[in-house]
């Protein structure tokens, strides 16, 4: 089986060393899903609610304003200091994803805002969420629309694949793996949800013109960590080719970019009602 030990501790070392300006790159992006997502959770006050990848802890705090009892877990410890900063109601503890520290049936709720699309393993960190969950209990994740339905991504990814040497990057898992409801299904299924859905999200990122490529340095990891092992010739040309594609989506003096994404969800089945096969 193919191991993405290298990928796996760039986003660790890449995400902790964002964790301190995520606010102003990133989550211009992410946070706009956190309603659909909280909505498809059927949260109600006094519910316990997990929230897996948890970043600076915008879905973990936004449930706690609810009244809900909210734990955010990350691998990044920066992240997890920003969001014990950020939401005092919420607690936050550094842990992994797809071995989470909790004990079996331990929440109501279990929600990942773009964290399945940075994980390894997705069928283990579905099956961990199932574990923790109580039975009745809904699961919900986010994750991006693939490049050629995502002008965001069609430009981090079109301008990258264009000029640079992807094999320098370090093996990863496919970031866009679960976009279509068909895998998202099947993986929600495997891991044992049944009552799935999916709920539509159309994100916009907003970005200063000025400085795009250095934005997108930070807003992903995944991008950092093809560009760098590039020679300074390629990583020049990316930078020029940022700076012309972008200019398609000034408005004023920002450029918007459409970077829609899908909210899945699935239920643990009641007692009564687990599958047999
Ligand atoms: C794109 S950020 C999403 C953060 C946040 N959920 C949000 O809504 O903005 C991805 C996060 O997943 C975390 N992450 C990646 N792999 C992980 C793993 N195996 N276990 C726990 N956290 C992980 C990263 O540290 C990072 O904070």
């Amino acid at each position: 089986m193919m191991t993405y030990d290298a990928f796996r501790t760039g986003e660790l070392q890449g995400w902790d060393a964002r964790a301190d300006d995520y606010d102003t790159a990133t989550a211009r992006a992410t946070i706009q899903s956190i309603p659909d997502l909280l909505a498809a959770a059927r949260l109600a006050p006094g519910l316990r609610l997990l929230d897996v990848c948890c970043g600076p802890g915008y879905a973990t705090g936004a449930a706690a304003a609810l009244g809900v009892e909210a734990q955010g877990i990350d691998f990044a410890p920066g992240m997890v200091r920003a969001a014990q900063t950020r939401f005092p109601a919420a607690t936050f503890d550094v842990g992994d994803a797809e071995n989470l520290p909790f004990d079996d049936a331990s929440f109501n709720a279990v929600v990942c805002n773009f964290g399945l699309n940075h994980v390894t393993d997705p069928g283990r960190a579905m099956r961990e969420a199932i574990r923790v969950l109580v039975p009745g209990g809904f699961y919900t994740f986010s994750v991006w629309l693939p490049p050629d339905r995502n002008p965001a991504f069609n430009l981090i990814f079109g301008t990258l694949t264009a000029h640079a040497d992807m094999t320098l990057a370090p093996k990863a898992p496919d970031a866009f793996a679960l976009t279509a409801p068909k895998a998202a299904e099947t993986m929600l299924r495997e891991a044992g949800f049944d009552t799935l859905g999916v709920r539509d999200v159309q994100n916009i990122l907003k970005v200063p013109a000025d400085g795009l490529f250095n934005f997108f340095y930070r807003f992903s990891v995944r991008f950092a960590l093809i560009h760098d092992p590039q020679t300074e010739t390629v990583q020049r040309a990316i930078r020029a080719e940022f700076d012309r594609t972008a200019r398609a989506f000034l408005i004023g003096h920002d450029v918007c970019i459409p970077m829609p994404s899908h909210v899945f969800y699935g239920q643990k089945p009641e007692f009564g009602k687990e599958r047999t096969t």
